[in-house]
C-alpha cells in the first residue's frame, strides 16, 4: 500500500470555484482569469463572484461593497480580547483568536452569506487593531466610505492611501483570494464536512496558513532580501542554502511546475513601485539567479518563483509592515476559505481518509 503523506495528485473534490493549471501556469475563478480580475475588479466584485457565481452588476457590486463596509466595525467585547493577548502575540495569532471569538455567537449550521460577510469584513479591522496596540498608535476605525483594501491601508497608515497604492492592494488581494485545495482551504473543508460552524472552520484555516511553507513565506523572502544584501552577494549566499538542504523562500510549488501567474501578475504591478522600492532591482537579480541555480541543483524539479515572491515587493511598495505579511495573505484567502466552507456544506460528506498501522498487535485476549 503506497502512502501519499502529501496527498500530491489526489482528487477529493469536484469544484466551479477555481482552475490551478499547474502544467499551463494557469489560474481562472469561475470561468475568468484572476490576473484579468486583478486589473480590472475590485476585491468585492471577486468575492461576489466566487460566493454568487457571477461578477456583480454596478447596482449589486455597490450593495456589496456597502454590506461588507457596515460589519468592519468590532464590538467591544472583540476588542477586549484582542487587547488582552500578551504583547509577544504574532498577528496571525491574534487574527485566529479573534475570528474563533467571532463565532461565538452561536453560528448555526449551516454556513450563510452574512456569516462569511462578517468574518471576512472584520478581519482587516482585527489586524489594524492589533497592530496599532502593538506600536502605541490610537487605533483607527474603519472608514465606510472607502473600498476594502483603501480601508485596510488608511486603518494601518492614518491617512488615505493613493490611487497606485489602493490598486495594487486590490490586485495582491484579488490574486491571493482563492487557490483550490491548497492547505489551508482544504483544512476548513475538513472541519466544515464534520457540520461544524464556519468561524471554527476558518479559525482552522488560519492556523494552517501561518506556516512557512504555505503562508508564512512573503516575510521569509523579504528576510531573505536584507541578508543577500547586494547583487554581488546573491550567487554564493543562494548555493549556500541550497547546498545546505535549505528552502528558498517563494520558490516551488505543489502545484505550479511552471511560473505561478501571480508572481507574473505581481511582478509588473511592482512595477510601479520600482523607483520607490529598494530592493527592485535585487528582486529581479534574485529571481532570477535562483531559477538558474535550482535548475542546476533541482533538474527536473521544475522550480520558479511562487506568488509569495513578488508579494513581498508590492506588499513592501504599499507600506505594510513585513510582520503584517502573512495576515494580509489571511485576510485575502477569507474569500477563497468561505467559498469552499459554503460548497462543501452543501455536499456535506464527511472528510476522513485512512491510515495504515504498523504497530504491534496486542495478544489475543
Ligand atoms: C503557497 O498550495 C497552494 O496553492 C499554496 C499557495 C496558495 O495560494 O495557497 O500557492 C501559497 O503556499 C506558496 C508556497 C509558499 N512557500 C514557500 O515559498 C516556501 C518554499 N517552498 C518550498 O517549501 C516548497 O516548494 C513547497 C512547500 C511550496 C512545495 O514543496 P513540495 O511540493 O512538497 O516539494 P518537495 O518538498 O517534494 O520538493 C521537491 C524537491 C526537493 O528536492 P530533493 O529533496 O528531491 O532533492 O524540490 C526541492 C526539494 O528540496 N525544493 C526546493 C524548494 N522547493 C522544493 N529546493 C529549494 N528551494 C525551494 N523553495
Amino acid at each position: 500500500m503506497t502512502i501519499n503523506a502529501g496527498l500530491e495528485g489526489i482528487v477529493v473534490a469536484e469544484t466551479d470555484l477555481s482552475l490551478v493549471d499547474g502544467t499551463n501556469g494557469y489560474l481562472v475563478y469561475r470561468g475568468n482569469w484572476a490576473k484579468d480580475l486583478a486589473i480590472s475588479r475590485t476585491y468585492e466584485d471577486v468575492v461576489h463572484l466566487l460566493w454568487r457565481g457571477h461578477l456583480p452588476s454596478e447596482q449589486e457590486s455597490e450593495a456589496f461593497r456597502a454590506e461588507l463596509a457596515a460589519r468592519r466595525k468590532l464590538p467591544d467585547y472583540l476588542k477586549t480580547i484582542i487587547a488582552a493577548l500578551p504583547p509577544e502575540t504574532d498577528t496571525m495569532s491574534v487574527l485566529r483568536t479573534a475570528t474563533s471569538a467571532i463565532g461565538n455567537r452561536g453560528y448555526a449550521w449551516p454556513p450563510t452569506f452574512e456569516q462569511a460577510s462578517d468574518i471576512l469584513a472584520k478581519a482587516p479591522t482585527i489586524i489594524a487593531y492589533r497592530h496599532a496596540l502593538n506600536t502605541g498608535r490610537d487605533p483607527i476605525e474603519p472608514d465606510e466610505s472607502l473600498g476594502h483594501a483603501a480601508n485596510y491601508l488608511y486603518m494601518l497608515h492614518g491617512e488615505k492611501p493613493t490611487r497606485v497604492h489602493t490598486r495594487a492592494l486590490d490586485a495582491y488581494i484579488i490574486l491571493t483570494a482563492e487557490h483550490g485545495l491548497n492547505a489551508s482551504t482544504f483544512t476548513g473543508r475538513v472541519i466544515t464536512s464534520t457540520r461544524s460552524d464556519i468561524a471554527s472552520a476558518i479559525t482552522g484555516a488560519i492556523g494552517a496558513l501561518k506556516g512557512p511553507l504555505h503562508g508564512g513565506a512573503p516575510s521569509e523572502v523579504d528576510t531573505m532580501l536584507e541578508e543577500i544584501g547586494t547583487k554581488e552577494n546573491a550567487e554564493p549566499w543562494l548555493r549556500g542554502q541550497i547546498e545546505g538542504g535549505e528552502r528558498l523562500m517563494g520558490f516551488g510549488h505543489r502545484v505550479y511546475k511552471t511560473m505561478d501567474p501571480r508572481a507574473v501578475a505581481l511582478r509588473l504591478v511592482s512595477d510601479s513601485f520600482a523607483g520607490e522600492d529598494p530592493w527592485f532591482d535585487l528582486s529581479v537579480h534574485v529571481e532570477e539567479t535562483a531559477v538558474r541555480l535550482l535548475k542546476e541543483y533541482k533538474p527536473g524539479r521544475n522550480l520558479y518563483p511562487n506568488v509569495e515572491f513578488w508579494a513581498a515587493a508590492v506588499l513592501r511598495g504599499v507600506r505594510i509592515p513585513t510582520d503584517l505579511y502573512t495576515p494580509t495573505f489571511g485576510l485575502a484567502r477569507m474569500a477563497g476559505w468561505s467559498a469552499h466552507i459554503l460548497e462543501q456544506a452543501d455536499k456535506n460528506r464527511l472528510i476522513r481518509p485512512e491510515s495504515t498501522y504498523v504497530g504491534e498487535m496486542p495478544k489475543a485476549s
